[in-house]
């Protein structure tokens, strides 16, 4: 018999790829999703979309009814800014949100495990060595960030005092077709964009800020990687958590010269004002993916940024036709 998944925020960026990868892999689909920034066209065929927020009554009888083996849990607020703007407006979904989904799991008694989407990008904080290992001091800046820890704390103390299988893969910046520019490596869809229209690219300060970006394709075998491992026992008082990125710095500059290069672009460089308090230096460290989960990248930036213009291009032709 198949297994069973059950991948919330499936009509968003990244849970569409994972998606692809569980459905391509034998595996049954169920999404859910309440599409406020999904789109039903991302839903891959093959799986079923429930229209439902993960805070309602019907994502949790799901949860509880449908005997799933892995829940890939992708669906949040997921703009930081956002995050300060409305602090309870993103609790109530990254943690509130999150808690119903739990509970819902603990009801089932089944032995499902839980794939949270956490973050390396905004729980480490800028006083940290890079690339940053797990263990490291969190020291997360906005809201956003607060959620995410909180739900790590949860997913511990749900593993220890209710025996709930549960993982946390902190993603860097994740980017690829599909994605959202309101995102954390939002960057990449906007300098896409840009491009297509001829328009200049703007970077702040000197633009030496540096980024882990990771393909969503890689992120996709990620959760693959930690739907079928054998974990060890997390440690008293911890969540099992997995940083998921590349493990390498790209500066804004950087990035900016790939996507020009692979898109045969001349497109024109301006400085902006550097933005007051925006993050130096952000990179996480994968050897504890590697060693437990098996998981190791495999999309190079020349290559992902690449096939993300390319994705980005053809929707500019499909939407200018
Ligand atoms: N994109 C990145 O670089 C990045 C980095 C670190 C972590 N993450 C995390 O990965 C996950 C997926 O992010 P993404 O970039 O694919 O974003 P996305 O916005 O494309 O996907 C999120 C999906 O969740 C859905 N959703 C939002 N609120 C919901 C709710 N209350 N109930 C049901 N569905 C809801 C949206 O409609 C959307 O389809 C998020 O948890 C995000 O915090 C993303």
């Amino acid at each position: 018999m198949s297994r069973r998944a059950l991948v919330t925020g499936g009509a968003g960026f990244i849970g569409s790829h994972v998606s692809d990868l569980l459905l391509s892999r034998g595996y049954h689909v169920d999404i859910v999703d309440n599409l406020s920034s999904g789109k039903r066209e991302n839903v891959p065929a093959g799986a079923t979309l429930h229209v439902a927020d993960i805070g309602s009554p019907e994502a949790a009888a799901l949860v509880r009814g449908g005997s799933y083996d892995v829940l890939c849990h992708l669906a949040a607020q997921i703009d930081v800014r956002k995050s300060v703007n409305d602090p309870m407006f993103d609790a109530t979904i990254n943690i509130v949100g999150t808690l119903n989904l739990l509970e819902a799991v603990r009801a089932s008694g089944h032995p499902t495990r839980v794939i949270f989407s956490s973050t390396g990008g905004a729980i480490y904080g800028d006083f940290v060595t890079v690339p940053t290992v797990e263990s490291m001091p969190k020291d997360p800046e906005s809201p956003y960030g607060i959620a995410k820890l909180s739900v790590e704390y949860y997913l511990g103390y749900y593993a220890r005092i209710h025996g709930l299988d549960t993982v946390a893969l902190r993603y860097s910046n994740v980017y690829g077709p599909r994605q959202d520019p309101h995102g954390e490596a939002g960057v990449v869809a906007i300098f896409c964009n840009r491009i297509l229209k001829g328009e200049a690219l703007t970077v702040f300060g000197a633009g030496l800020q540096t980024r882990d970006y990771v393909y969503a394709g890689d992120v996709a075998r990620a959760n693959l990687a930690a739907a079928e491992a054998q974990l060890p026992k997390p440690a008293q008082l911890d969540v099992r958590a997995y940083n998921v990125g590349t493990g390498v710095q790209t500066s804004v500059l950087e990035l900016a010269a790939a996507l020009q290069s692979g898109a045969g672009s001349t497109v024109a460089v301006h400085n902006a004002p550097a933005r007051p308090g925006e993050q130096q230096r952000s990179c996480v460290n994968i050897e504890k993916a590697q060693r437990e989960l098996g998981w190791r990248p495999e999309m190079s930036l020349a290559d992902g940024t690449l096939r993300t213009f390319e994705f980005f291009a053809r929707k500019h032709r499909g939407d200018s036709a």
